[in-house]
């Protein structure tokens, strides 16, 4: 007889084909115009037939990667095809059939998917109307029954984020109850606390990165996952063959070796955001920003509406979103340089009023 596992037969996925490149992309939390075209000719200037035609060698940029990180070695890393990929492999290795994952609510939709994907548990931690999550909150919810808990630092949607304070109590509480921590950082850099000394000092708790967000790496899927080597070895044994790619690797590199980079990046990233804010809040939006390269933005007139004028007649793509305290169904765009959000508030201008 024919088997379909019956996790998968009923699993809900968005596949996306859709075609994006015509507009500026606002809606996935990308850069959404991308490195300069200067440094993108710089490295691809590096590929080489060679660098395409062999199977990718990761040591180098991992050793690379970890001295950026400040850790001990290679043995903390596990490189993975986008940091979604790393989060699966955490959840795979660490809940058992039936498990439960305990993770904030709203967050990315990945945690939930793979939960079904596995046949594990999904349990939501709900914010408060206010979009607050106290910690008291996760701690309470946080029993000997759960496999995996999950924060993220800042977490997406809401933009929240934790203390050291806050995250020693989280992780005191989880060796109590043995539960596994995945610490989500896909917006390290839109705030700075590392928090990488927990995945380093615990045996059971999981850091990811990754490169789609300040380093604007999506198109190429790069990430990795952080932890102690025992720990790394069991993610490690999920990956595919050769699961990330040589110029993704390349492009990260060059990234990390170029001096003052990262802070251009960071800080024409925050001098677009503030501008977007004050801008829109001068023009009488009521805007919730928190950390990370998005905000959401309560919208004057229909939101689904405003998306699909801001898609046809100004070729902006954002996303709508619920849940976001009172703003009821609302905008939530990524933000970039200063010259594209202009161009978002004059569109905004002319659509929303
Ligand atoms: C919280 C969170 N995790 C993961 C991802 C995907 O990251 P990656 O491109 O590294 O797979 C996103 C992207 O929007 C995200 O918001």
């Amino acid at each position: 007889m024919y088997y379909l596992n019956e996790n998968i037969e009923n699993l809900n996925r968005i596949f996306d084909q859709n075609l994006r490149e015509p507009y500026i992309r606002m809606d996935l939390n990308e850069n959404p115009v991308g490195l300069s075209e200067d440094f993108i000719k710089e490295v691809l200037s590096d590929v080489t037939p060679q660098l395409v035609a062999q199977y990718p060698e990761t040591l180098p940029f991992t050793e690379r990667l970890a001295e950026f990180l400040g850790l001990d070695g290679v043995e903390n890393i596990c490189l993975v095809n986008g940091s979604a990929e790393g989060v699966r492999y955490v959840i795979e290795a660490y809940s058992r059939p039936g498990g439960k994952i305990l993770a904030v609510d709203p967050s990315y939709a990945m945690y939930r998917v793979y939960s079904n994907m596995y046949g594990r548990e999904f349990i939501p931690i709900p914010y408060d109307d206010n979009l607050q999550m106290s910690v008291d909150r996760i701690i309470e919810a946080m029993n000997p029954d759960i496999d995996i808990l999950v924060v993220l630092n800042p977490n997406n949607p809401v933009g929240d984020v934790y203390s050291y304070e806050e995250m020693d109590r989280i992780v005191a509480k989880a060796k109590e109850c043995e539960i596994t921590i995945l610490i989500y950082k896909a917006y390290f850099y839109f705030y700075p606390n590392s928090f990488m000394k927990y995945a380093v000092e615990n045996d059971h708790v999981f850091i990811t990165r990754t490169f789609s967000k300040l380093f604007s790496l999506a198109g190429l899927r790069l990430g990795y996952v952080v932890g102690q080597p025992e720990g790394i070895e069991m993610v490690q044994k999920l990956c595919t063959p050769h699961n990330v790619n040589a110029i993704a690797m390349k492009f990260a590199k060059a990234i990390l070796d170029k001096d003052g980079m990262i802070d251009e990046l960071v800080s024409k990233q925050l001098e677009g955001k503030q501008f977007l804010v004050d801008e829109l809040q001068k023009n009488g939006w009521e805007v919730n920003a928190k950390e990370g390269n998005f905000v959401f933005i309560k919208t004057k007139t229909d939101a689904e509406e405003v998306m699909k004028r801001l898609k046809s007649e100004a070729k902006i793509l954002v996303k709508t979103y619920s849940g976001i305290g009172d703003f009821g169904v609302c905008l939530r765009v990524s933000t970039g340089e200063k010259y594209v959000m202009e161009k978002f508030i004059e569109a905004m201008k002319e659509i929303d009023c």
